[in-house]
């Protein structure tokens, strides 16, 4: 297949299809740094920078990768029709195909999306396909289950009017279970800059690696080791863990601050979830129409759903299309430069909102935190406070 890469970021869509055997014709993104990788990582390959100036895609395109930035999504919600001129950029694809009927498009994007309006974002973007003849299936997957030990749920949604939908996304389920916490023995990532509403945890792998922010400042996760070190892993290991060889977006150095490639791998698609799809729409495989459920009117959109040319199915099935089981984080995490002991500041202010939230953790959790600040020789913040102790604090 022939692929346009829009929002093509670092190109995790483009890579991973072109392990599956597809090439790319033309990329597009507007972030200088997200172009320096891309045109460093893929040379001759046509680049473009905003979307929004794209008068039409090449001849010879087949395929569309899009995985549109998730602020927009909120336009697409309160869209009328998505072809118009203030439908936001998930709109700036509907117009290219407008003018070009390519065969295939995927698109990814934040589980949110299902939710987003009453569910009616999602709404919106699966009625424009259907009115403009295409078959649709999307479906929840998450990059753990591809070999990858990083929790990260997103959905992908593949419209075409060749190929089955269903059979790409929907034909492979092999659940696989995840393990149960076990402090001393494996590792845990967490996010140390929440711990008050959530805490983004995930047991033996790194919670949903982030984009930060677009101005660049980190925010990667923190692991609990099994020796008891808590660290925070070098950027090198945050690409493997979205699938990329290490240095991956080193070039976007060349141009912009060496933090921006945290936010940049931190709003990548997994390359090995691309790569799958990319083999699926080669090999479609076969879709068991048993999985299919009534689809609701209204409200959330189910987590996998088909549109199979005349009706609509809500789908039974898991986020582990290929049940890989990812290597113990603590062995995948092989960038001993790159890893930082994560700072007293850090993990005071984490231990100092645990002690204000109303959260549960796994027991020897915050312990464990308190002797990481006791080793960097500082006092962590008194446990929830007594009524006696409230009153002297309140005195
Ligand atoms: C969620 S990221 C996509 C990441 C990409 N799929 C990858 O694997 O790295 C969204 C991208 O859309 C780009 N973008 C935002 N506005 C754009 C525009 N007007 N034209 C082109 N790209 C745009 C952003 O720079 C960002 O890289």
């Amino acid at each position: 297949m022939r692929i346009a890469g829009l929002f093509a970021g670092i190109g995790g869509f483009e890579l991973g299809m072109h392990r599956a055997g597809h090439s790319t014709e033309l990329m597009c993104d507007v972030l200088p740094a997200a172009r320096a990788v891309l045109t460093a990582r893929f040379p001759g390959i046509e680049y473009r920078d905003d979307i929004t100036r794209l008068r039409s895609l090449p001849a010879g395109v087949d395929t569309i990768c899009a995985g549109f930035p998730c602020q927009d999504l909120s336009q697409a919600g309160k869209a009328a029709g998505l072809g118009g001129e203030r439908s936001g950029l998930i709109g700036e694809v509907f117009r290219l195909l407008s003018r070009r009927r390519v065969p295939t498009v995927i698109v990814e994007n934040v589980p949110f999306m299902l939710q987003l309006s009453g569910g009616n974002a999602m709404r919106a973007i699966t009625d424009e396909f259907e009115r403009r003849g295409y078959r649709w299936a999307y479906r929840v997957v998450d990059t753990y289950g591809f070999g990858l030990p990083q929790r990260r749920e997103r959905v992908y949604l593949v419209a075409s009017r060749e190929v089955d939908p269903a059979a790409v996304l929907l034909a492979d389920d092999r659940p696989l279970q995840r393990p149960a916490s076990a402090l001393g023995v494996l590792a845990h990532g967490f996010y140390w800059t929440e711990g008050l509403g959530g805490l983004g945890w995930a047991v033996d792998a790194v919670p949903t690696l982030k984009n930060g922010s677009t101005i660049g400042i980190p925010s990667p996760p923190a692991v609990l080791m099994p020796d008891g070190s808590l660290i925070k892993p070098g950027l090198r290991d945050l690409e493997r863990l979205q699938g990329f060889d290490a240095d991956w977006t080193q070039p976007a150095e060349t141009v912009a601050r060496a933090s921006v490639r945290w936010s940049l791998v931190g709003s990548a698609v997994s390359v090995p979830v691309a790569q799958w799809i990319g083999r699926r729409l080669e090999h479609p495989g076969c879709f068991d129409p048993a999985r299919d459920a009534p689809f609701p009117a209204s409200g959330k959109a189910p987590r996998a759903a088909r549109f199979d040319g005349r009706r609509r199915h809500a789908v039974a099935i898991g986020t582990d299309p290929l049940g890989l089981r990812p290597p113990a984080l603590a062995d995948f995490l092989t960038d001993r430069e790159g890893q930082t002991p994560l700072s007293l500041k850090a993990t005071l202010g984490f231990l100092g909102r645990t002690r204000r939230a109303k959260l549960r953790f796994a027991p020897g959790f915050i312990e464990a935190v308190e002797r990481h600040a006791l080793e960097l020789g500082g006092c962590p913040p008194p446990k929830a406070a007594s009524p006696q102790l409230e009153l002297l604090q309140a005195a």
